[in-house]
């Protein structure tokens, strides 16, 4: 009889091997085919381990879970699909109509989007504040505040919220403290250990670090907390594509060497452009001229983070344009993380919605730039932007 299994659209399987890859394989099937409808029922009753439909969990997805889990100190993290995913699927997964959220004021325009925009649509109330204060977050509570989303460290005036101060005083009160850890990483902050209920990332940055995919990644200390958000990723379709889980992965195993050395990079650049006569100020969280130095200190530890920021003494638009032109070498591009250095300019880009009035209240003038510092050679990235601040 002919043998037609050649004819069938099912892979061969691959060959057997007495050894095993040293990294993690990619796996981009969508389904998993089980033995039997009696398997299926224990995979998806969580008899059995298993994966189903990649909407719902994936190999690389889950290997690189597993990786910020461990930079975190923590478990059962969830990849989704973006930052954003993380953060809206943070909100959006547990709260509900009437409730309230209270927020820093200088989150991540997007955040700050969501918040000021779809959560009102949905019926739920939002207050703002200044988070350097813990004093000012705790003022903002009422009875049915269900969340407080906060970052360590602010864009683009990295501004220090107390994080610490905030979670010791809400203990207790079953609210639930959402740290958005993209700026300060796990190696300088661990809000799990200060008392963060949820944690997220936009992975697309430092840890991935090579602005070549998008992701994201929370956790929540409470297992139906984790449950509901989990749930919510998997039917709104927040997933991640395991090609970008892939290379996250790759890009993960060196994320420490690559955050020790932009961050060794961030302190020396801010040191010598701090006394460039065409730079007005320099803002550098563990530099002592930043207004939230101590607080930086306590919080962040030995580490501080990547990020710079600066403002020309010539605080108009024709400057900006010169600074940009001669700096011709940085890429100037609104992202931050990449192993190579970007510039962005928050009155043309993350900031641009607001007035100028606004932005003059938060201190970002024309002039005002934020640097992502990479990983190059920091003699020649000082060279750069000195010349380029001497041609403004
Ligand atoms: C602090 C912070 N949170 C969240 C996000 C959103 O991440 P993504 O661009 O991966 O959606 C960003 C993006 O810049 C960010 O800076």
């Amino acid at each position: 009889m002919k043998n037609d299994k050649s004819n069938l659209m099912r892979p061969f399987g691959l060959p057997q091997s007495a050894s095993t890859p040293v990294v993690t394989p990619l796996s981009p099937s969508v389904v998993y085919a089980s033995a039997s409808p009696d398997m299926l029922d224990a995979q998806y009753e969580g008899g059995v381990a298993g994966f189903t439909y990649a909407r719902e969990g994936h190999p690389n997805a889950h290997a690189l879970a597993k990786r910020i889990d461990a930079l975190e100190g923590i478990d059962g993290g969830l990849v989704t699909g973006s930052g954003m995913a993380a953060v809206s699927a943070a909100l959006l997964g547990i709260l509900k109509t009437g409730d309230h959220v209270v927020a820093g004021d200088q989150l991540y325009g997007r955040s700050l989007r969501l918040l000021k925009e779809d959560l009102p649509r949905l019926g739920i109330e939002v207050s703002l504040c200044d988070a350097t204060r813990a004093d000012n977050v705790l003022a903002a509570l009422r009875p049915n505040t269900k969340i407080i989303l906060l970052e360590a460290v602010s864009n683009p005036t990295l501004r220090v919220a107390d994080i610490a101060g905030v979670a010791a005083s809400i203990k207790g009160k079953g609210i639930q403290l959402v740290v958005d850890n993209t700026f300060t990483t796990p190696l300088s902050l661990k809000p799990a250990e200060l008392g963060a209920d949820i944690i997220v990332h936009s992975v697309t940055k430092l840890l991935a670090g090579h602005s070549d995919v998008t992701l994201g990644y929370v956790w929540a200390r409470k297992k139906d907390i984790s449950h509901a958000i989990n749930v919510f990723c998997v039917t709104t379709g927040m997933t991640p594509s395991p090609f970008d889980c892939w290379l996250a992965e790759r890009g993960l195993l060196t994320f420490p060497l690559r955050f020790e050395k932009a961050e060794q990079n961030a302190v020396r650049l801010a040191d010598a452009l701090a006394s460039h006569p065409k730079i007005a100020r320099v803002l550098y969280p563990m530099r002592e001229d930043h207004p939230d130095v101590d607080a930086a200190k306590r919080l962040l530890g030995k580490h501080g983070c990547n990020m710079v920021s600066i403002e020309l003494s010539d605080q108009s638009r024709g400057a900006a344009n010169r600074f940009v032109e001669h700096a011709r070498e940085i890429a100037f591009a609104p992202t931050l993380g990449d192993v190579g250095t970007t510039l962005s300019h928050p009155a043309s880009s993350s900031h641009r919605a607001l007035s100028a009035n606004e932005r003059m209240a938060l201190g970002i003038s024309e002039g005002f730039f934020r640097i992502s510092v990479g990983i190059e050679d920091v003699d020649a990235l000082i060279r750069v932007f000195s010349d380029a601040a001497s041609l403004t």
